[in-house]
């Protein structure tokens, strides 16, 4: 009987957890011990939960890695909750918190998450973004990689490292103050790396081990390769920090790494008691990590969705292509002058970035208070998805939702307009740091791109639309023929 009463006293215990609090948004019922961790299919857990909205409401709960997780939907709701200051910080996750030594810029929070956001927007900006200087190392990038394209001579080759490390080369240039070598096996050991640990980032192993920390210490698994390949992305960081210190002058910073440690050394001459801003060595490394991993594979994804649907749309890309012919020619780079008078080609790239929907529910926050939102009250400490698919796929914003279809962002004479439902970069107070210089690169190298070559699928091959899902969206890599358009 005592053995009965224990197991009754474990199931009400386990029942009170997972019951909803009073005036907590609805949601599914959530299992004991594992919530809702299983209820997605995990190929499309952003389509999925975009479903659950239907029944739900735009507002709703679920019980994900141990905790109440609230997931937003639809512009509206999105816009009013990212606005807000008490959702705007991330929660710990123990797979982070375990083996990195600080947060960086996109796991840190409160104080140091501002100083560290702060000097990161203005760095970028001192050393280019939105600048000539940037525009030209980036044409620079796309004369390497076209020339690799072009060795390819029209026969089918693969796409996906080639150009994650073409991309790759623009934030390392800013970080690191050098690119890397396309035939570099290092890095693109790295690279493959980084790109196996954003699908890891997002498997339940992950879950699993936020939710169960002391157990998924304990177990083999993925989520230890993930672990490692932080340390070897964390070595690399730290040999590229080492080399500068060895030439390192105050007086003439060269890239982010330097003025970082300009900063580290200003903190410490002050002494100061303000609160900790987090300008120390290991979070350098973090946010040199931030920069490098944010910054490499997101706009390349993109890029390799961009000749995807191009490949798929060849009518769309013959008009791209006579935009760019009509406005640039064959004699001269595009330069971001030229975007204002290619309302086409921006429409298609916008409209590239809204089916890829790469980052499907962005990156998660927490509440950091009690906070009223469409008529709920969402305690503090509850973990928030802002579901961008939602908005992206509204069919209450978009004509065809689920059609590629650059008239989304066009007017009747053709001119290129804005719309509020394109959120790809998320929104309010944690709103992508890499927005601009992400613009300028997707701008620079799919406007080149097209200008100088056609691309199609392989002769009977079809194009695969279906994404491989992880942090990021990606298209499942693809051989494609590029011929060259000059010839
Ligand atoms: C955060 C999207 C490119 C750096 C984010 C977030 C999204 C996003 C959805 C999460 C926002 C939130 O928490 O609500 C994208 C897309 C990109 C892109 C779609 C390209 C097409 C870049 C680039 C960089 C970058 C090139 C390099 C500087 C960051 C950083 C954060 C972030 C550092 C964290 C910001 C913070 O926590 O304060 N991005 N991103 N991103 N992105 Fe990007």
């Amino acid at each position: 009987s005592l053995l009965l009463f224990t197991l009754v006293l474990l199931v009400t215990a386990e029942y009170l957890r997972v019951r909803r609090p009073s005036s907590f948004p609805p949601g599914p019922w959530a299992f004991p011990l594992v919530g809702n961790m299983f209820s997605f299919n995990p190929s499309n857990v952003h389509g999925d939960m975009t479903k659950l909205a239907e029944k739900y409401g735009k507002v709703y709960s679920l019980k994900m890695s141990g905790s109440w997780t609230v997931v937003l939907n639809g512009l509206s709701v999105l816009q009013e909750g990212l606005s807000k200051g008490d959702l705007s910080d991330r929660p710990d996750f123990p797979i982070h918190t375990d083996v990195l030594p600080e947060m960086g810029i996109i796991f840190s929070n409160g104080h140091k998450w501002k100083q560290q956001r702060r000097f990161a927007l203005f760095t970028l900006k001192y050393f280019g973004v939105g600048k000539k200087s940037l525009e030209s190392s980036i044409l620079d990038e796309v004369i390497y990689i076209s020339k690799e394209i072009a060795n390819h001579k029209g026969k089918p080759f693969t796409l996906h490292l080639i150009m994650n490390n073409a991309v790759s080369n623009i934030i390392c240039s800013l970080v690191f103050g050098h690119r890397f070598e396309y035939g570099n096996e290092k890095f693109l050991k790295l690279l493959t790396l980084l790109d196996k640990g954003t699908q890891i980032e997002a498997s339940i192993w992950a879950q699993l081990y936020n939710a169960f920390p002391v157990l998924m210490r304990r177990l083999p698994g993925p989520h230890h390769t993930l672990q490692n390949i932080y340390g070897e992305i964390m070595d690399l960081m730290k040999a590229e920090i080492n080399k500068h210190k060895e030439d390192w002058n105050p007086s003439e910073p060269r890239d982010f790494i330097d003025c970082y440690l300009n900063e580290i050394q200003k903190h410490q001459d002050k002494r100061d008691d303000e609160a900790d801003a987090g300008f120390n060595e290991d979070n350098l490394v973090m946010c040199a990590f931030d920069l490098f991993g944010a910054g490499t594979e997101t706009t390349s994804t993109t890029l390799r969705w961009a000749l995807l649907y191009m490949a798929k749309h060849p009518e769309i890309q013959a008009k791209v292509q006579a935009e760019i012919d009509g406005v640039i020619g064959q004699s001269r780079q595009p330069s971001m002058e030229d975007r204002a008078n290619l309302p086409y080609t921006e429409a298609v790239i916008h409209e590239v970035q809204r089916m890829g929907n790469i980052v499907p529910l962005s990156l998660p926050h927490i509440t950091s208070r009690d906070v009223q939102l469409g008529g709920y009250t969402i305690p503090k400490g509850v973990t928030i998805i802002p579901n961008l698919t939602s908005v992206l796929f509204d069919k209450n914003e978009w004509e065809t939702p689920d059609t590629f279809n650059p008239g989304h962002f066009l007017n009747e004479e053709g001119k290129f307009v804005k719309r509020a439902a394109f959120i790809p970069f998320s929104a309010g107070k944690r709103l992508c740091l890499g927005e601009n210089l992400a613009r300028m690169e997707l701008f620079l190298f799919f406007t080149s791109f097209m200008q100088r070559f056609s691309f199609s699928m392989p002769p009977g091959v079809e194009p695969v639309m279906k994404p491989r899902f992880g942090i990021t969206l990606s298209p499942i890599p693809y051989e494609i023929c590029a011929t060259s358009r000059k010839e």
